[in-house]
């Protein structure tokens, strides 16, 4: 069942606690080809996708992302990588720009999980170096971000989040 645009929108959360259950190889790809479609900077598409499966490494990346263990439930672990080429056409971004591409890129990918009814949460809290270590991502690549994915283990986790309201977030114009 294709779920409707704007129900992923709202109805993607944060899960902190997943069901052991794999990941079918159906819905793996379909995310995965979420991500490699959404846009960078002169498509350049400067990420990678590390999958991790293996319980012992999971473990050790919820270990890394300041103690959060929950993150090692789930049945595959997204270390989602940017290569920071340099990209300095007068944009204020410069090196960090990978950044940015990658988040598009990751941005993609939870929400196409959701899509498939599975979890996602997007983790900014990790210990990049440590990370590159035990996962051999070379030099001039980085974490821009970590995820779990899963299979949500509350049946009522898809719920919309609190927001503020479109007059708090929007003007036209000019600023106010
Ligand atoms: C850049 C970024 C970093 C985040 N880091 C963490 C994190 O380290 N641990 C965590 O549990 N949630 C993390 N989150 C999830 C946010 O807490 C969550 O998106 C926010 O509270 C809104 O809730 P929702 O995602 O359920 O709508 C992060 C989200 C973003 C966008």
């Amino acid at each position: 069942m294709v779920m409707e645009f704007y129900d992923v929108i709202k109805t993607r959360r944060s899960v902190r606690s997943y069901k052991p259950n794999a990941v079918p190889e159906e819905a793996l790809s379909r995310v995965l080809d979420a991500a490699r479609f959404a846009p960078s900077g002169s498509n350049r598409q400067p990420w990678k996708y590390l999958l991790v499966k293996s319980p012992e490494l999971r473990k050790k990346i919820a270990t890394l992302c300041g103690g959060q263990h929950w993150i090692a439930e789930a049945p595959i672990v997204v270390v989602a990588c940017g290569s920071d080429i340099k990209y300095d056409r007068g944009g204020y971004m410069g090196e960090m720009s990978f950044l940015i591409d990658s988040a598009i890129g990751l941005t993609h990918l939870i929400l196409a999980a959701r899509a498939e009814g599975l979890g996602t949460c997007w983790i900014g809290l990790f210990d990049n170096e440590s990370i590159k270590e035990i996962l051999d991502i070379p030099t001039g690549w980085n974490v821009a971000a970590v995820t779990p994915l899963g299979y949500p283990k509350d049946p009522k986790w898809a719920q919309p989040g609190k927001r503020k309201e479109i007059s708090e977030i929007v003007s036209v114009d000019q600023w106010s």
